[in-house]
This record gives structure tokens, sequence and C-alpha cells, in this order.
């Protein structure tokens, strides 16, 4: 465990700002099973822009725990979560968006960290409190490449 909470530091101390004010208004359905259906940005995000953010170290930092086949020419694949390969066979885009900007919707214990979330966290060192680790474009960008994970 304490490995992971160093991990989650370094995400937290690494994040690009936005702070509070500036973060977009989202709403969350279908109860037991989460869901954000409309884009943050009012667009559709871009899968060649989502991928960079996936695999920066200084962003999303996907790969520090995940293991994408596609991503081949990614040195270091993480084995501390499922892969990500086939993800949008499993999850609608709607889930994907949630668990992308709130993955404790999903898994109240998860390590991933909220990449689109600032209120309720815990062990955020002081001077990244009341910022995002992704802005609402990146959110999207990210979403839009997941969807292009598809093996069925
Ligand atoms: C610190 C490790 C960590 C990082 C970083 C991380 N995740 Fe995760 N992620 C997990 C774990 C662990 C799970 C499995 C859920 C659980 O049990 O916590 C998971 C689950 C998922 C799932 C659901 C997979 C499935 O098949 O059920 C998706 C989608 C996902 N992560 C996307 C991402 C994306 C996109 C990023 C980068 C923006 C990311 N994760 C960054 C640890 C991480």
């Amino acid at each position: 465990m304490r490995l992971f909470t160093g991990l989650a530091l370094g995400f937290a101390a690494l994040a690009l700002p936005v702070k509070a004010a500036d973060m977009v208004k989202f709403e969350i359905s279908g109860g037991d099973t989460p869901v954000i259906e409309k884009s943050l940005t009012g667009k559709p995000g871009d899968a060649a822009a989502g991928r960079k953010v996936v695999i920066n170290r200084k962003k999303g930092n996907c790969m520090a725990c995940h293991k994408v086949t596609a991503l081949k020419d990614v040195p270091y694949h993480g084995d501390v979560a499922p892969t990500l390969d086939g993800v949008a066979d499993r999850y609608e885009p709607g889930q994907l968006r949630m668990m992308i900007v709130d993955q404790k919707k999903y898994f109240p214990d998860t390590i991933m960290p909220a990449m689109y979330r600032i209120e309720g966290l815990h062990r955020v060192q002081k001077k990244w409190q009341g910022k995002t680790i992704l802005t609402a474009q990146e959110v999207e960008d990210v979403l839009a490449f997941l969807l292009t994970l598809k093996e069925g």
C-alpha cells in the first residue's frame, strides 16, 4: 500500500493546475451504474491527443498501472491494474467517462487517482489542493482513445 500511496502523491504533485473555479459542471446519472453521459466540453475528444495523455507520466500516467497492447512503443507497462485492452467492449462511453473522472464511483477503494475531481480527496500535497490532474478536454481525449481499444 505504501508504494501506491507514493504513486498517488506523485500524480498530484505533477498535475497541471486546473482550479476549482475553472472546473466544468457535469451530471452523474445511472444510479448503481454511474455514468456521465455528456461530453465535459460539449464536443467529442481526440483519440490521438488522448493517446499522448495516457502515456504522459506528468498527466494521467495510466501506464504506471495499466497494460495496453496497442501501445507497443511505450517501454513500461504496469501490472497492478487490469489491462485496458478491449475496455471499450466492456463499458459504455458514459461509464468510461465516469471512470476517468473518478474511478472511486466504481471501485471505492481503488488506488487509481480521480482525474477530474477536487473535493474529498486524501493525502494531496498542499500546493496541489484544489486542482485536477486532467483538464476537461484531456478527459474527453483520453476517453476517445479508450474507445479505440476494442477486441470484439
Ligand atoms: C495508480 C494506478 C492507476 C493509474 C495511474 C490508473 N489506473 Fe486505471 N485502474 C487502476 C486499478 C487498480 C483498476 C481496477 C479497479 C480497482 O480494483 O481498483 C483500474 C481500472 C481502470 C479501468 C476499468 C478497467 C476494467 O476493465 O474494469 C479503466 C477504464 C481505467 N482504469 C482507466 C485508466 C486511465 C485511462 C488511466 C489514466 C488516465 C488510469 N486508469 C490510471 C489503477 C490505476
